[in-house]
């Protein structure tokens, strides 16, 4: 396994993979790593040649300074996990190399924007959109595995692309969840034993909900699945919204031909958690 801190060093080792016609998989990440993310990197070696994982915590999508500067840092660790996965190539660059001067870029991201986590947490999804599409110019990888927990990221992904036209292709992971069905994230560390012992009722409501959408509309359900989760003095729903899948907009009732999403975000104290689960066209 290869580490990379410097851009150029990382492009160097990349042109000779491509000149001997290698496929080049990449799975960005910010650290902590988790075996939600090892998953990803684990389908990523198994169907490329080479697997880049790159470790940045991307200063530009934290809209709260708290989070960033409480964002959980243990790169040895990820090393550590990383060698088990038979990934070739790491990418842990400092700040500099990634914005060596300010990137101020705006992307027309749309409608995707102004819903969920966009609507919540402004200007997130622009810095998102800046790192990935900055670290797909330097890796300049065949196809990048992305997770479905994070799932409006995706469609911000591919709308990015759309706009900068790089020839990527987005692969879409399942989400890893604890045997209690609480989603693996980096941040669940941060969780005190209390509200890490409720927050398991974030995945079960929302698994839950799947065999309640046959006899519930979208109101009444969205309604129960708040109702279940705020019962828990320790949790607080910040938003649950039900959404078509593909263009994540926001639906009343259900549609026979047409998946839906439904999209969380819960404080657990001063953890903020997200998960989401699909409804299956009816
Ligand atoms: P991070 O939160 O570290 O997540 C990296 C990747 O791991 C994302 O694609 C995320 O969806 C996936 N992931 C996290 N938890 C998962 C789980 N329980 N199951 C499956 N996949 C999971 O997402 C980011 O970093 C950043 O926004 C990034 C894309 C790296 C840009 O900075």
């Amino acid at each position: 396994m290869e580490l990379f801190e410097k851009v150029g060093d990382l492009k160097s080792r990349l042109n000779e993979i491509s000149a001997n016609g290698k496929t080049v998989g990449f799975v960005p990440t910010m650290g902590a790593l988790h075996l939600g993310h090892i998953s990803l990197v684990k389908q990523c070696v198994l169907e490329n040649d080479y697997c880049v994982v790159s470790i940045f915590v991307n200063p530009t999508q934290f809209n709260d300074p708290k989070d960033l500067k409480n964002y959980p840092r243990f790169l040895e660790n990820d090393l550590a996990l990383l060698k088990e996965t038979n990934c070739q190539i790491i990418f842990a660059p400092p700040e500099s190399e990634i914005y060596p001067e300010p990137d101020n870029r705006v992307f027309p991201l749309g409608e995707l924007e102004t819903v969920m986590e966009g609507k919540q947490r402004p200007g997130h999804f622009q810095g998102v959109a800046k790192v990935v599409s900055r670290l797909f110019d330097i890796v300049k990888p065949y196809r990048a595995y992305f997770g479905e927990k994070d799932y409006q990221q995706i469609a911000i992904i591919r709308r990015m692309l759309e706009i900068t036209g790089q020839p990527v292709e987005i692969i879409s992971c399942p989400i890893l969840r604890e045997p209690d069905g609480l989603a693996l994230s980096s941040r669940n560390m941060l969780l005190t034993p209390k509200h890490r012992q409720q927050a398991s009722l974030i995945g079960k409501t929302l698994l839950e909900a799947r065999n309640k959408a046959n006899e519930m509309s979208v109101k009444e359900l969205s309604e129960w699945v708040v109702k279940q989760i705020n019962a828990s003095p320790l949790l607080e729903v910040e938003y649950f919204e039900l959404a078509n899948a593909k263009t994540l907009m926001p639906i009343d009732q259900w549609h026979s031909d047409e998946p839906a999403v439904g999209c969380i975000a819960v404080k657990a104290g001063e953890v903020r958690l997200i998960d989401n689960v699909k409804f299956d066209s009816k």
